[in-house]
């Protein structure tokens, strides 16, 4: 790919933002904003400053790279879906038989040569400039923070680069790094990932180890970064499959790491495995809060860059944002790599208000009684797939998975408390909802049959059923239905909660005959006429062993925990904008949003 700026001109609609603006908010929420735009752009802002220090940068920032799904597209070559066809192709491969099947093969095997990474003998455009241990000066990167209850500035498009301790295995994988001072960043990678595990051979070993963490260039290393290969595999033949070219990588100057020549900055390091460091909070994908926890930490020993570098940013938070498009991707691509431990697997598809671990929503064939049953099992055991805590198969009849009203419909008229699965398993570590980190409830549902006979007996209106429901709870504010041509209406209903929202629950049981779902979210922070959010919030704050009841009806409890529920550890907050930020923006014409638009997304407190 030639040079990003240049590309993004001529492919993305690049929007110019030569106004100078703080690497501290001002810029994270025009970005974290623009990405919210059914028109959404990718934006380059010339001149960051950052007033508290005093710095005007001479690096320019890129943030919305993958602003939509035409321009994710466009950075592929193709729809993800055609990648996906290759791969699909590959993986059923088989030895061809005749001259005729040989000569059909070449080009599929021809293909293949280009998958391999290649290491150059000579420097990249990467190491144009190179800062010498002593010069290092993270300040002069126009580092961002996103949030104002961030612990500090994180470079969030890192793409970072580490080897096995015999060196025979090399991995990308995109985690955030938190600046702490001049020379030294938090290191973000979660205990489930490859770095992670090659830390804990370096720590056994009692050795440090090297990394290297390389920022820009060709987009599609970001998305690699990201994508969940399964251990041990580069992600950089994935990078040769899509590009269908050779990755051309460069030695780092002080350890044996080796980078894509042309990304812009390279930071390289190591981690001693003997020190950690708090770091956080940071507002994450999820929308929440991650809270202050022990990582490691990277001391930097040199920075190179290209002679004009592009700093490459992302914005994480309340849902949509660019990971959406990324994710958009992976969930195209590696659709074939599940199908063979999954073969009756249709299609499946992570919705974005689900932050893609908390909700899939799979098609398949059944074949068998407990199919259903035996999918949830295999993805709840499967490399990054077993995050996903809430699971929902449907039959080769039900809609397209993304038509959300008709599908939801071929659900609820399909939920039966005898087909859902309530188990326990890995969860995410940044998921806050189980009651201890890394393990947690799995929900599985199974909606694959025939539709259940019986509907709600006596269906009341919203305000009669309101009526009904504060006799029996007082917390109880407001309450809503939804899909009520169903057989089973979703009953949701806002609360300020005075005590734990199961306790008394069996008074419910008059409810039973006009009831048969009912999800019970905070009145704080939540538009009840608002369903995105809504199953944003609600799959996000479920542990399902606890939070589900599948008796006097199915119940869940989305609300936050806290003391009175029994929670154990810091619930975390909302990632909220500062108010006055975006007022600074408005004022200078740099965004134009409404109240409509900041309440359908969350943005501020309400
Ligand atoms: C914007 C963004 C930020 C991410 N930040 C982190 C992070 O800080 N730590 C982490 O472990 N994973 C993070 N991830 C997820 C990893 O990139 C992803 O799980 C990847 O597959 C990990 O690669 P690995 O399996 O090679 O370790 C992030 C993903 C995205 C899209």
């Amino acid at each position: 790919m030639v040079e990003v700026i240049e590309w993004l001109k001529q492919n993305g609609d690049l929007k110019i933002i030569d106004e100078p603006l703080d690497v501290i908010l001002e810029i994270p929420h025009l970005a974290y904003v623009e990405v919210k735009k059914e028109d959404s752009r990718p934006l380059l802002f010339t001149k960051p400053v950052n007033r508290a220090k005093g710095i005007e940068y001479d690096i320019p920032v890129l943030m919305n790279i993958f602003a939509s799904k035409a321009l994710t597209e466009k950075i592929f070559g193709r729809h993800p879906d055609e990648v996906a066809e290759g791969i699909d192709a590959l993986l059923k491969l088989k030895p061809p038989k005749g001259w005729k099947a040989k000569l059909a093969a070449l080009p599929k095997l021809f293909s293949l040569k280009n998958v391999f990474p290649k290491r150059l003998k000579f420097r990249g455009e990467c190491q144009e400039i190179i800062i010498p241990k002593g010069e290092v000066d993270l300040d002069k990167l126009p580092i961002l923070t996103t949030w104002s209850g961030d612990g500090g500035p994180f470079i969030t498009m890192g793409q970072v680069y580490t080897q096995s301790l015999n060196g025979e295995m090399q991995n990308l994988g995109m985690y955030r790094l938190q600046q702490y001072d001049k020379n030294r960043l938090g290191m973000h990678w979660q205990i489930h990932k490859d770095a992670s595990h090659f830390f804990d051979q370096y720590q056994k070993a009692g050795k440090k180890m090297p990394v290297t963490v390389a920022v820009g260039g060709d987009p599609l290393y970001i998305w690699c970064g990201q994508a969940p290969m399964p251990h041990g595999m580069f992600e950089m033949l994935l990078y040769g499959l899509v590009r269908n070219k050779n990755a051309e990588l460069v030695k780092s100057i002080t350890n044996d790491i080796y980078i894509p020549r042309d990304v812009d900055i390279v930071i390289e390091g190591f981690v001693d495995p003997k020190l950690t460091e708090i770091e956080g909070p940071f507002g994450d994908h999820t929308g929440y809060y991650t809270l202050k926890e022990p990582f490691p930490v990277m001391e930097v020993e040199t920075i190179t860059m290209k002679k004009k570098p592009v700093f490459q940013a992302t914005v994480v938070g309340k849902p949509p944002l660019e990971d959406k498009y990324m994710g958009w991707a992976t969930e195209r691509i590696f659709l074939p790599m599940l199908k063979p431990m999954a073969p009756d697997l249709i299609d499946y598809n992570m919705p974005e208000n689900g932050v893609f671990h908390n909700l899939i929503l799979a098609k398949m064939k059944t074949l068998y009684k407990g199919h259903a049953q035996q999918f949830m099992h295999a993805f709840w055991g499967v490399g990054q797939m077993s995050f996903v805590k809430h699971a929902i198969f449907v039959g080769e009849d039900a809609p397209e998975l993304e038509s959300f009203e008709s599908l939801t419909e071929y659900i609820l008229n399909r939920l039966d408390p005898q087909k859902i699965l309530i188990t326990q398993g890995i969860v995410d570590q940044l998921d806050h909802a189980s009651p201890e980190q890394l393990v947690g409830g799995k929900l599985g549902v199974d909606a694959t049959g025939d539709e259940v006979s019986r509907g709600v007996e006596t269906a009341l209106s919203d305000s009669e059923l309101l009526k009904k429901m504060q006799a029996i709870n007082s917390d109880v504010i407001e309450l809503r239905q939804y899909f009520t041509q169903t057989k089973n209406p979703v009953c949701v209903v806002t609360v300020t909660k005075s005590k734990a929202v199961f306790e008394d629950i069996q008074k419910l049981e008059t409810l039973q005959e006009h009831i048969k779902l009912l999800v019970i979210v905070d009145k704080t922070n939540n538009d009840i006429d608002n369903p995105y959010m809504l199953i944003w919030r609600v799959v996000n704050n479920i542990d399902a062993q606890r939070d589900i009841l599948l008796d006097p009806m199915i119940i869940i409890d989305g609300t936050n925990k806290g003391e009175i529920d029994g929670y154990e550890r810091e619930w975390p907050g909302d990632t909220l904008c500062d108010a006055d930020v975006l007022k600074g923006l408005q004022a200078k014409g740099l965004i134009d949003i409404d109240e409509v638009f900041i309440h359908k997304f969350g943005l501020l407190e309400s």
